[in-house]
């Protein structure tokens, strides 16, 4: 296994992922842990992440007697710094700060760039495109370092003592910017510390089972969950860890996809034999919402609602101590960065399971360090059905934002098989997945129709199918025709009261994706 010590970087996560991904375990712990720690530990290999301080002016100082125990150490960034000052080297403050891609020379044969470069110079010397962010940079290297590459503006881009087998990169080998960094981190840890790179999701369960066990103890577990991914990942997860200790709280808004709260009873209660209280809530929400037609209004109605539900809900179970949510990395990111740079809000984000702290609950959070994808197949390990776990995002306040305007019963039923066809189609035709996200949306307009003999005033359905990496920006699907021709005609069909459908071609920006 490889201990990571971290420096406080904000990407100290992505090293434990590409850890992951060359399959060998790996723990996140920091920088301050004793010595004795360390050496119970009897890590295969340390990683010493970035981070925001200066070594020669800070407190972020690790025991350097780690250095003595024998074990191959990679130092980046912070790490690379701290490792020089501490083995005799020397770290200035640069002039400028370098932040964004950089190319490097990597020099001779070290052991960790040997055939790794996304190009090569005249004189034969590998290229690499890497990620700088940083201030300061070391300017001596210790007794017993070379320098191992090197740019104009950072001499000493990465320096190693190949016999003790310390390496340390300037650059982050751990973003995707850097395009050899997972090559670079696997040589690390697979080749050099000779990590062997057995370790699976089975593994990662074990591992997340025990925390979980140790964590809680005997106490009792609350859990609201949505019947989205991380909510229903981390459902299974605790439940596999202390079964009947966890009671699940489903507030059903009213607001969900076609059959989905019958889904999400049968899954849980009934297949994984989850304790789950299904809360009923549609006609309290229904009766909040009438004669609300603004969409911040709606999504604020929505989420006290949520809250106050699962409060009521939370009250009957006083035994409870832990309240445990499905966060996942990126929130984690997300929200430390939002105390940082205020974004302008352009729609109020609320994630059904974003609960208040008056609950006076301890937090558990088995997801927290886990990213999107790795949630999934962690989801797919527990038992959970694929087509469950691979289903695009659905936003907490649900059909609320993609009916317009006021929110009406006899809407929802519409919208909600209208959506239903629409992802069946999607996923007949084979385009389900090469869409990030579809959905239809209901518009409260009536427009004229024939249908037999008859003339229909009926209401209007809009399809929206986005493809997209991050959902900042978005393009929109170009779904084939007869996949739009098919869908059309079944809901125009099979839904009595929608007699059009139209299809969105607005990417975002300037669009939205949802509607509302
Ligand atoms: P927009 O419409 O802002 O959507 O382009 C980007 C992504 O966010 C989802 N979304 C929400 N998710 N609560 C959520 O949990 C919300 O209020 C909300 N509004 C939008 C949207 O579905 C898309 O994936």
């Amino acid at each position: 296994k490889i201990l990571i010590l971290d420096f406080g970087s904000q990407v100290t996560q992505l090293i434990a992922r590409r850890v992951r991904e060359a399959h060998v375990y790996s723990e996140i712990h920091p920088f301050d842990v004793t010595i004795d720690f360390i050496r119970d530990f009897a890590p295969k290999a340390i990683i010493l992440s970035g981070g925001p301080n200066s070594v020669y002016e800070s407190d972020y100082q690790a025991d350097p007697a780690l250095f003595e125990l024998g074990v191959p150490v990679l130092g980046i960034c912070y790490g690379m710094q701290w490792m020089a000052q501490s083995l005799g080297g020397k770290v200035e403050s640069g002039n400028v700060r370098e932040f964004g891609y950089a190319e490097i020379r990597a020099r001779g044969h070290s052991a960790l760039f040997r055939d790794i470069q996304d190009k090569t110079n005249d004189q034969g010397h590998g290229l690499l495109d890497v990620w700088m962010s940083h201030g300061d940079k070391v300017t001596a290297v210790p007794e017993g370092f070379k320098v191992i590459a090197s740019n104009d503006s950072c001499p000493i881009a990465a320096i190693a003592d190949e016999d003790r087998k310390f390496y340390a990169v300037q650059f982050h080998p751990e973003v995707t910017h850097t395009k050899q960094g997972t090559a670079m981190i696997n040589r690390f840890v697979l080749e050099i510390a000779g990590a062997a790179p057995s370790w699976v999701m089975k593994d990662y369960i074990e591992t997340a089972v025990a925390r979980i066990r140790e964590q809680v103890g005997s106490d009792e577990v609350i859990l609201g969950l949505s019947g989205g991914v991380d909510s229903s990942v981390a459902a299974a997860l605790i439940h596999r860890a202390i079964g009947d200790q966890l009671t699940c709280v489903f507030v059903d808004h009213g607001l969900l996809r076609y059959k989905e709260a019958e889904q999400v009873m049968e899954m849980f209660a009934g297949n994984l034999g989850v304790k789950v209280i299904h809360v009923n809530a549609a006609e309290d929400f229904m009766k909040h919402l009438e004669g609300v037609s603004d969409p911040e209004q709606k999504r604020k109605i929505i989420g006290r609602e949520f809250v106050e539900v699962f409060q009521q809900e939370s009250a009957k179970l006083p035994s409870a101590k832990w309240l445990a949510q499905g966060t996942i990395y990126p929130d984690v990111i997300e929200s430390a960065g939002s105390k940082t740079k205020k974004a302008h809000t352009i729609k109020s984000h609320h994630n059904v399971g974003g609960l208040p702290d008056t609950l006076k609950l301890q937090l558990l959070e088995p997801l927290r360090e886990l990213f999107k994808d790795e949630v999934r197949e962690l989801g797919v390990a527990l038992g959970l059905p694929p087509h469950m776990v691979y289903r695009h995002p659905f936003p907490g306040p649900g059909l609320g934002v993609r009916i317009l305007g006021e929110v009406k019963s006899e809407f929802v039923g519409l919208l909600q098989r209208a959506d239903a066809i629409f992802i069946e189609e999607l996923r007949n035709f084979g385009w389900y997945d090469k869409t990030s996200q579809a959905f239809a949306v209901f518009l409260p307009v009536k427009s004229v129709g024939v249908m037999g003999d008859g003339r229909t005033y009926d209401y209007v359905v809009a399809l929206r199918a986005v493809v997209t990496s991050d959902f900042m920006t978005a393009h929109w699907a170009e779904l084939p025709y007869e996949l739009l021709g098919r869908v059309s005609n079944r809901i125009i069909n099979e839904v009595r009261g929608i007699n059009r459908v139209v299809y969105d071609v607005s990417g975002k920006p300037p669009a939205t994706i949802e509607w509302e």
